[in-house]
């Protein structure tokens, strides 16, 4: 396989700079060279080229000359081969700009439309890589806030393998919190057997929230729900009860340690449903529960190397000096801590699966959590050169149309299940209405199935193509347009991509083996080849933030390129070479939106 456009570039300007170096022109430490030749980048401009190396600039500053004199002399050393155009003069204050040659990118586009990679390079130093996502606390329904990391998660693990690391997915389910005190306490206080018998996790659901409202004892709330202010009457110690119950099941009650046997296989149950719908798997489902064995040892041997001592019964990490607040590992009462089963898996991950690398992929608000583990981690000689790094994905909140978090009317958190049903519901009306107008009489179950893969991918996708940072106010009616930047396009995109090859009766294995006879005859060819050669390129960006949204965006350029070409050109109907030329960029085209879409997580229908 050829080697990709970027990467050729970083060579061939590594090399030049070498030489600049040598020749005394402007001395370059051999360290420095990676950061340099990265700075390449996709021309905004076509007619400028293809690529642009913008190093001139900032050479220049050190080197006390023009920026244009030394993109002079970068590219009076630069080794273009046959791959691009000879570079001419800098543009702009020192821009070095770069064409690839029309029979190299022809010869890229055959390579890539016969290759399962596409024409994507696996990395040159694949690491192993532990992705922690999703991870809901459950004996509780899951509710929006859970989407992020879960979507976000998968489709990181997804392209992080793809680009070919070595990945391991873990599920940190929290199964050992204070949510199991709230259920234990409402099986023992007002269960429901025959609700409990005809579904288990509603009725566990209905305990959690009702204990919540009788252990809080916020009055606002049991103002506004009678069996809740009932019970706390009734109970009006039933915050202390809830946490001895915990306490009780950490200690090993065999009671609270049944029951929590009983319930965990429902809970399991529920969660694996949704992922189901999701398309959401995962290598390893290690809850907090497993890492309580390792607890004790984990704060003796944080304590043994001098990091963690005790102050007033409770045990610390005092990370910023004696007078600061501690990371708390261990309570007065002997409980142990959040903070504590993340060190203890930190830990276990590092003895077990020895990772370059472990990504958190959770909701900011927990930022300053995964700083004080980290910076614990790394003085406990966990984190750092040669050894593990720990990274917070980090993500903003869901929104409602009033800009506050997304809410049920009621004022409730809103449950997963109901939001992925109604985006299916939704979806079946616009499958339908499309249907209808197309007068394509699809039969109903077909379009059933249309509209889970349509519904499900919408919501996918309007997470993943925010910007994972910021915050993102969640909106069916946008999600399900048809047109801009949504799954629904993006899913009829592959679809009429691909229709043609039906329509025509064309087989696509021919096409990609006449494929090295192409050569491009018009610009809006060759901007959609260029486009689809960057496939790798995107993922490479992906990875290097941890942004998904990349891979979105790349996308919908593909999908524009490709409506940009096939609304002036034809097809079907062009003959000899053309004809072969503009069938191999549809196909590839369809594989690269196809492919995208999957390492999205998002199912692209047969058909629309
Ligand atoms: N269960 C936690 C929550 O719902 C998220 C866990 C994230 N992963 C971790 N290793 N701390 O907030």
């Amino acid at each position: 396989m050829a080697e990709p456009f970027r990467a050729a570039l970083r060579g061939m300007f590594q090399s030049a700079l070498e030489r600049l170096s040598a020749d005394g022109v402007v001395a370059i430490a051999p360290e420095e060279l990676p950061a340099l030749v990265e700075q390449v980048r996709e021309t905004a401009d076509p007619k400028h080229g293809d690529y642009s190396g913008t190093m001139a600039m900032g050479l220049a500053k050190r080197a006390g000359r023009k920026p244009r004199d030394v993109a002079i002399e970068i590219i009076r050393r630069l080794e273009v081969g046959d791959v691009f155009e000879p570079p001419g003069e800098p543009v702009g204050p020192g821009f070095i700009n770069l064409r690839v040659r029309d029979d190299a990118l022809a010869r890229a586009v055959a390579g890539a439309c016969g290759d399962e990679r596409l024409g994507v390079a696996p990395v040159a130093t694949p690491e192993t890589i532990v992705l922690d996502y999703s991870s809901p606390n459950v004996a509780k329904p899951m509710h929006v806030g859970h989407i992020r990391s879960t979507v976000i998660g998968d489709a990181l693990a997804r392209i992080l393998k793809f680009r070919g690391h070595h990945t391991i997915t873990d599920n940190h389910l929290g199964d050992w919190g204070t949510q199991f005190g709230m259920i234990l306490w409402g099986w023992k206080h007002c269960r429901d057997d025959v609700a409990f018998a005809a579904d288990p996790t509603g009725e566990l659901g209905r305990l959690y929230r009702l204990v919540r409202k009788v252990a809080d004892a916020r009055p606002d709330e049991l103002a506004a729900d009678a069996e809740a202010a009932a019970l706390a009457a009734r109970f009006p110690e039933a915050g202390r009860e809830v946490l001895a119950e915990t306490a009780k099941l950490h200690e090993g009650d065999p009671e609270n340690r049944a029951l929590w046997e009983q319930f965990m296989p429902v809970c399991r149950r529920e969660i694996d449903r949704i992922y189901g719908r999701l398309d959401v798997a995962f290598d390893h489902t290690l809850g907090e529960s497993f890492f309580q064995p390792l607890l004790a040892g984990t704060v003796h041997d944080l304590e043994a190397c001098g990091l963690a001592r005790e102050s007033r019964g409770a045990v610390g990490v005092f990370l910023d000096g004696p007078d600061k607040p501690p990371l708390l590992i261990r309570k007065a009462d002997g409980a142990f801590l959040y903070a504590t089963t993340d060190l203890a898996t930190i830990r276990w991950r590092m003895e077990h699966w020895k990772p370059d690398r472990i990504l958190y992929v959770v909701d900011h608000r927990q930022s300053q959590h995964f700083e004080q583990v980290f910076e614990t981690a790394r003085r406990w000689g966990v984190d750092g050169p040669g050894s593990t790094d720990l990274v917070h994905v980090a993500f903003g909140t869901v929104l409602g149309d009033d800009g506050k978090p997304f809410k049920t009317r009621a004022g409730d958190t809103v449950g997963l299940e109901p939001l992925l049903d109604e985006g299916v519901a939704r979806a079946f009306g616009v499958v339908t209405a499309a249907d209808a107008e197309r007068g394509t009489a699809m039969p109903e179950a077909e379009r059933r199935g249309i509209a889970e893969a349509v519904g499900i991918g919408a919501i996918k996708y309007a997470d993943l193509s925010q910007n994972r940072t910021t915050d993102y106010v969640f909106s069916f009616d946008k999600m399900l347009e048809l047109k801009g930047n949504t799954a629904a396009y993006m899913q009829y995109a592959v679809a009429r991509v691909e229709g043609i090859f039906a329509r025509g009766g064309v087989d696509r294995g021919t096409v990609r083996r006449e494929a090295a006879a192409i050569a491009f005859t018009d610009g809006r060819e060759r901007a959609l080849a260029m486009k689809l050669l960057r496939f790798g390129e995107a993922l490479e960006d992906v990875e290097a933030d941890y942004r998904p949204n990349v891979l979105t965006a790349y996308l919908f350029d593909v999908a524009g390129a490709y409506s940009t070409f096939y609304d002036a050109l034809s097809v079907l109907k062009a003959e000899g070479a053309e004809r072969t030329t503009r069938l191999v960029l549809c196909d590839l085209t369809g594989q690269v939106l196809r492919k995208g879409l999957e390492l999205l997580g998002i199912r692209v229908p047969e058909r629309m």
